[in-house]
């Protein structure tokens, strides 16, 4: 038969046809042709087509073009709206990571159903296929979990990942977590209103500061009743000093006028052997300056603190951290020098020079200081430690006139491990070994802890080992005022939220004079030398400072205080949640009753009312009508105040009434229940 062109066009449109058809119906999509932005990850950024050091993909061996490269705690949402048939990819971890031992374990979940995962995988097992139907599935989560050793130190991989598709091009991947900030507190009244907390510890002979810290419109004017004899106050600016010579109790009635009205508080002044009666509030240089501090940026976030009007809210403590001493090794000359003098009396570097200055200048302003230091011959940035030097550093401390030392573990390891005889201050390496023995452990804080009492000022003692042997245990009993009870925070959720879920086990430790510190707050401007806005989404801000309150931790802001915006300013000045850290009785909140991803906290205070943290740690709003009171120790009748937006919500009659609740992801409802008359 003779092939005519009219034959051979036929042919090729019906091939064309074909072709069009099976695209309709069938449709290869990359996962690595998405927006991977929007996923979120325990650190770094999501890679595309390259591991997370910026190479070929390589897992065991194998070499891999295309894939998505993240690091756990890592979530990735995509919305399917029923139009893939299937996903299949191969996961492991990256060959790059050598030497680390990261156990991950990936997960595929449709719709919140987990259907897929990979089981738990560690460096050197070869990818692992993953294939699996997605018939109908409306929204996607590609998860890499913590393989449960703790170790975060993974690059974990999905490779030659692709859906099959019936027809659509792309899908859109998505972050559930709201990212506009929103500002839910009213501003101040311009009447008077007195934040500082009700009670203040203090030792007989113990300079004695105390600011009566109020909102409101200035001019001010401030008073006291009932004053014990030694205390004065300054009628302008609130600022109670002087001595207290004899141990005891004294009630004090403060009172605070301005043209619109006047405020009046009780505070009870407890003179004897505990300070820090409720949480330490204040700034910390780390988390936003690190090794790049001087004694002018702490004098700017001290003018800072006041300016920003933090100080009415009872904002205290401008903690220098690490780096304000002279460093082993750095090549940063305006961190060498002699360490010590020749009667070993430390010299700060060249950025601080003089400390005493510094502090006066920070007390003058109505503020306390404080500082940092190590029980190992090195603080942990390299700088020199207290080892060896325990008294004359505690004696420098006070003679300077400093309120607050964080003394951190650090190179202590290598003092347990033996440190060589002639020289322990040749040791370069840190160790991170914990003590052992509980007594090993213990005793530097003792030593130091020691050395502070017998100073003729008070010197909040801030522990700091990370958590080990129990701390909240013991940590009373070597003087500690707090302990860290955690690794150092980040400004993720991952961070935040392990943290957060780690602290009930401390809680029942917690009481005034002794705190559980879950790690300073990352609002606002962080970036340990190189400052970013904090990667927290708002709502989950609002939850870290919301659990922080719960937890009675001290309260530490980690940002640039000269880069405050309306929002953290909203987020670290509305009273009535600080009012929540700072309540005398120093319970700490746990959590009582765990809903799918709601987990609610309840926190005893002084007044027999109960702050209650409905917190959100899933993906998905929640929205219930709740009931189950009993769970949380309620019974009765109850005024509910929404903390946050500082408004009266309803009467609840428990075993009756229900409460309406609504809870972002990542987010919190934050109440205080009040017995109702
Ligand atoms: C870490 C500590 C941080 C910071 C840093 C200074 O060990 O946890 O909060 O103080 O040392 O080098």
């Amino acid at each position: 038969m003779k092939i005519t062109n009219m034959m051979k066009l036929m042919v090729a449109v019906w091939f064309a046809i074909i072709g069009i058809i099976n695209q309709a119906t069938a449709q290869t999509v990359w996962l690595d042709e998405l927006d991977l932005s929007a996923a979120t990850q325990g650190y770094g950024v999501p890679m595309k087509n390259k591991s997370n050091e910026g190479k070929t993909f390589t897992i065991a061996g194998e070499n891999f073009e295309r894939g998505f490269g993240t690091h756990a705690v890592s979530s990735l949402m995509i919305l399917l709206e029923g139009k893939a048939a299937s996903f299949t990819a191969k996961v492991g971890l990256d060959d790059e990571v050598k030497g680390q031992q990261p156990a991950v374990e990936f997960e595929i979940y449709g719709d919140g159903k987990k259907i897929w995962s990979s089981g738990i995988m560690k460096l050197g097992d070869a990818a692992r296929p993953c294939s699996v139907q997605l018939n109908g599935i409306q929204k996607l989560e590609l998860v890499v979990a913590d393989g449960g050793n703790g170790n975060y130190y993974d690059h974990a991989n999905w490779v030659d990942a692709k859906f099959e598709t019936s027809g659509v091009t792309t899908f859109k991947t998505y972050n559930p977590i709201a990212s506009e900030p929103y500002i839910l507190t009213p501003k101040p009244s311009d009447k008077p209103r007195i934040n500082s907390a009700k009670v203040f510890g203090v030792r007989p002979r113990s300079p004695f500061q105390y600011l009566v810290a109020a909102t409101g419109d200035r001019p001010m004017t401030f008073a006291a009743s009932g004053l014990p004899k030694g205390l004065k106050i300054d009628a302008n600016t609130g600022l109670i000093t002087g001595v207290l010579a004899k141990p005891g109790t004294f009630k004090v009635t403060l009172t605070a006028k301005n043209a619109k009205g006047k405020a009046e508080k009780q505070l009870r002044i407890e003179c004897g052997d505990r300070i820090a009666l409720t949480p330490p509030m204040g700034w910390n240089s780390w988390n936003c300056f690190a090794h790049e501090v001087s004694a002018d940026r702490v004098k700017r976030a001290a003018d800072a603190m006041v300016k920003s009007g933090l100080i009415n809210h009872g904002w205290t403590y401008i903690n220098i951290d690490d780096f304000w001493e002279n460093h082993r090794d750095s090549k940063d000359q305006s961190l060498r020098g002699k360490l010590r003098d020749d009667a070993g009396y430390i010299i700060p570097n060249s950025r601080f020079v003089d400390m005493k200055p510094l502090a006066d200048y920070v007390h003058n302003l109505g503020l306390k200081i404080g500082l940092y230091s190590s029980p190992g011959p090195w603080t942990c940035g390299g700088c020199v430690g207290s080892y060896g030097y325990e008294k004359q550093d505690a004696e420098s401390y006070a003679k300077w006139g400093f309120d607050y030392l964080k003394y951190d573990w650090c190179s202590y390891g290598n003092v347990i491990n033996g440190l060589p005889e002639n020289d322990p201050y040749k040791v370069s390496s840190l160790s991170y070994n914990g003590g052992g023995e509980l007594a090993t452990a213990q005793k530097p804080f003792k030593v130091m802890g020691d050395y502070l009492q017998q100073q003729p000022r008070d010197i909040v003692f801030s522990v700091c080992q990370y958590g080990m042997s129990d701390v909240w245990t013991w940590g009373g009993s070597v003087g500690g005022n707090c302990w860290r009870t955690t690794n150092d925070i980040t400004d993720t959720w991952v961070s935040v939220k392990n943290i957060a879920l780690d602290q009930d086990k401390s809680a029942p430790y917690a009481k005034p004079g002794n705190w559980n510190d879950p790690d300073m707050l990352v609002v606002g401007h962080v970036g340990w030398g190189n400052t970013h806005p904090s990667k927290l989404k708002p709502d989950e801000q609002y939850l870290h400072i919301s659990l922080w309150s719960l937890f009675s931790a001290p309260l530490l802001i980690g940002c640039d205080m000269e880069k405050l915006d309306d929002f953290t300013l909203n987020l670290l000045t509305n009273d009535e949640v600080i009012e929540i850290n700072q309540d005398p009785l120093g319970k700490q909140a746990t959590c009582l009753q765990t809903i799918g991803d709601l987990r609610i906290y309840v926190k005893e205070l002084e007044d027999g009312s109960r702050a209650v943290g409905f917190c959100n740690f899933g993906v998905e709003i929640v929205d219930i009508d709740y009931t189950d009171f009993a769970k949380l120790g309620i019974n009765g009748k109850f005024n509910v105040r929404d903390l946050w937006r500082q408004a009266d919500i309803c009467t609840i009659k428990t075993g009756a009434d229900k409460l309406d609740i609504k809870v972002p992801a990542h987010g919190v409802v934050l109440y205080k229940l009040t017995p109702a008359k």
